[in-house]
C-alpha cells in the first residue's frame, strides 16, 4: 500500500526521484500552474516551460513526458495532462492514477505530485487516484531475479501547499476501502472463500471497533432461507451471512449496504460458457464493496450508524445442487420456483434484505453483479440504479456522480413483473432475456419490507476486461466511493 502523506511547499528544497506536475491542457507557459514553477530548479523549470510552448506537451487527458531532472535534486519529471477540466475532482483524481501507475511501473520508488495550490478535497482526490494507480496484487507471481526488479511506488508526497492535510488522510481512508475491495474481487475463488470474507470482516470490526456477526448454514436453516441455502447446498464450503455494525450516530436509524457476495458463480446446473469462466471470481463484488466501504468509514469515524450485510457462498454444480424446477421457500415466507440456476444471486440477496429488516434501517443500498445484461445495456462504464423510493434513487446517483462512479436509472415499473410470474410459486427467479436487469431487480423487490432500497447492478462497473490507463484490467473498487459518498452525505 502507498504511504503517501503531505510535503514540503517549498519546491527549491525538494530532493525526490520523480516529481510529477499535473496540467490542464491549453496551460500555457504563463498560465496559473505554470508561475508556481518559478520555485523549481530553474533549469527544469525552463525546460518544462519549453515543451508548453512548443507544445510538445499539450495536457491532454492522460497525456504524459517524462523528463530528465537533475541528479540528486529532482530527478526526474512526469508532466500529466488533465484535459479539458469540467470535473476538477475527477480530474485530478484521474491525473493523480496515471502518475502514479507511471512512477510504479519506472520504478521511481517515490513520488511527488505537484497541482498547484490544492484545497482538502482537491488533496483527496489526487491521495485517491494515487492510490488506485499504484495498487496491483502480485503476492501470486515470482519476483523477478533482483537485477531485473523495479523498485515499486511505496511513498508519495503532495507538494504545493494548500490545507491538504485532511484531504490527504481521507483519501486514504477512501483509497484503502478501494484497495480492499479490489483485492477481494481479485483473489481467485480459491482462496477468496465465503470463510475469508467472514475472517476480513472479523479484521475491519476490530480495526474499527465494530460489532461483527457471522451465521453460517445451521443459523441460516433456523432462519428459514430456503432461498440462500438453495444456491449452499451445491457447495460442501460453509455459506456464510456476515454482518457488520458501525454505531457512529446515536441513536438514528442504520444506512444498511448489502453486497452479493458469489465468490465463484459456475452458473450451478444451468452451466455458463467455458469462455471467461474465470471472471465469475468477480462475483462477489457487491461483497468486497460493502467490506471495503465499511473499511473506510471505520477510518475515517464517519458519524453515522451504518450497517454492512453480506450474504456469501459459491454456485457449484453437484448432486447436492438445486434444479431448475426446483421450488424453496424465502425467510419471509415467499415461495420461488427456480427456472434457472445461474440467476443464483437474487436467491441468496431475497434472504439477505429480508433479513435486513430486524436492523430496521433508514433506508438499505444492495450492490450485485447481478446480470449479464447490465453488461449489454450500460457497458463497464455505468451502474444500473433502482428502487422503490425515486428520492433516494436519485441521493443514490447524486453520491455515485461525487464519487465518479457514475450511475444510470432504469424503470422499476410493476408493467415488467408478468415476466416473472410463476404458474406453480409466488415468483420465479428468471423472466429470461427480456429487460433482465430490470426483472431481477423487481424479484429483489418482493423481499424488501417496510423501508426505502435501491439496487446497484454493478456487474459491469465493478471490473473491467480491458486495462482503463489508470487501472490494469480487473476489479475498480466499485460500488465502495458511492456507499462511502451516500454515508457521507448523510452524516454531514
Ligand atoms: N453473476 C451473474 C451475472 C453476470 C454476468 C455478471 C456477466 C457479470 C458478467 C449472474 O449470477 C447471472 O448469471 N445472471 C444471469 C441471470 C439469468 C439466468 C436470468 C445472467 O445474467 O445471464
Ligand atoms: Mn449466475
Ligand atoms: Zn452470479
Amino acid at each position: 500500500m502507498l504511504n503517501i502523506s503531505a510535503g514540503t511547499p517549498d519546491l527549491k528544497a525538494l530532493k525526490t526521484p520523480g516529481l510529477a506536475i499535473l496540467l490542464e491542457q491549453g496551460a500555457s507557459a504563463g498560465s496559473a500552474a505554470i508561475p508556481a514553477l518559478s520555485g523549481l530548479d530553474e533549469s527544469i523549470a525552463a525546460a518544462v516551460r519549453r515543451v508548453i510552448t512548443r507544445r510538445d506537451f499539450r495536457g491532454a487527458r492522460d497525456e504524459m513526458m517524462h523528463m530528465l531532472g537533475v541528479e540528486g535534486g529532482i530527478e526526474r519529471v512526469l508532466l500529466v495532462g488533465m484535459g479539458s477540466v469540467t470535473d476538477r475532482m475527477a480530474s485530478l483524481r484521474r491525473a493523480g492514477a496515471m502518475a502514479a501507475r507511471r512512477a510504479h511501473q519506472g520504478g521511481f520508488g517515490r513520488l511527488a505530485l505537484f497541482a498547484g495550490n490544492l484545497t482538502a478535497a482537491e488533496a483527496e482526490a489526487v491521495t485517491l487516484g494515487a492510490i488506485a494507480g499504484s495498487w496491483e496484487l502480485k503476492e501470486f507471481q515470482t519476483p523477478p531475479p533482483e537485477d531485473e526488479r523495479r523498485a515499486p511506488l511505496t511513498e508519495a508526497t503532495l507538494v504545493g501547499g494548500g490545507d491538504v492535510a485532511d484531504g490527504v488522510r481521507r483519501g486514504i481512508a477512501i483509497g484503502e476501502g478501494h484497495s480492499l475491495a479490489r483485492r477481494l474481487g481479485m483473489l481467485p475463488g480459491n482462496v477468496c472463500t465465503p470463510d475469508y470474507l467472514a475472517e476480513t470482516a472479523r479484521e475491519i470490526a476490530s480495526r474499527h471497533e465494530m460489532k461483527v456477526t457471522v451465521l453460517g448454514r445451521r443459523e441460516m436453516e433456523a432462519e428459514g432461507m430456503g432461498s440462500f441455502l438453495s444456491v449452499a447446498q451445491g457447495t460442501p464450503q460453509e455459506p456464510r451471512l456476515i454482518v457488520l455494525e458501525h454505531r457512529r450516530g446515536g441513536d438514528a436509524a442504520p444506512i444498511a449496504l448489502v453486497g452479493k457476495g458469489l465468490c465463484f458463480d459456475t452458473g450451478g446446473i444451468s452451466i455458463k460458457p467455458a469462455q471467461g469462466m474465470e471472471w465469475m471470481k468477480f462475483d462477489m463484488s457487491g461483497a468486497g464493496g460493502v467490506l471495503g466501504a465499511m473499511e473506510a468509514i471505520g477510518q475515517l469515524g464517519l458519524e453515522a450508524n451504518v450497517i454492512g450485510i453480506v450474504g456469501s457462498t459459491t454456485n457449484m454444480v453437484s448432486g447436492t445442487a438445486m434444479k431448475p424446477g426446483d421450488v424453496v421457500k424465502a425467510s419471509n415466507g415467499k415461495t420461488i420456483e427456480i427456472i434457472n440456476t445461474d440467476a443464483e444471486g437474487r436467491l441468496v440477496l431475497a434472504d439477505i434484505l429480508a433479513y435486513t429488516k430486524r436492523f430496521a434501517p433508514a433506508v438499505a443500498i444492495d450492490a450485485a453483479t447481478l446480470t449479464g445484461a447490465c453488461v449489454i445495456a450500460l457497458g463497464h462504464t455505468a451502474t444500473a440504479v433502482m428502487g422503490n423510493d425515486d428520492k433516494l434513487v436519485q441521493e443514490v446517483l447524486e453520491a455515485g456522480r461525487r464519487a465518479s462512479e457514475p450511475g444510470w436509472p432504469l424503470p422499476l415499473w410493476d408493467d415488467f413483473k408478468p415476466l416473472i410470474k410463476s404458474d406453480i410459486a409466488d415468483i420465479k427467479n428468471s423472466g429470461g432475456r427480456p429487460a433482465g436487469t430490470i426483472t431481477a431487480a423487481l424479484f429483489l423487490k418482493e423481499f424488501v419490507d417496510g423501508f426505502p432500497w435501491v439496487h446497484l447492478d454493478i456487474a459491469g462497473t465493478s471490473y473491467s476486461e480491458s486495462d482503463l490507463g489508470t487501472i490494469p484490467a480487473g476489479p475498480t473498487g466499485v460500488p465502495v466511493g458511492t456507499f462511502v459518498e451516500f454515508v457521507r452525505g448523510r452524516a454531514r
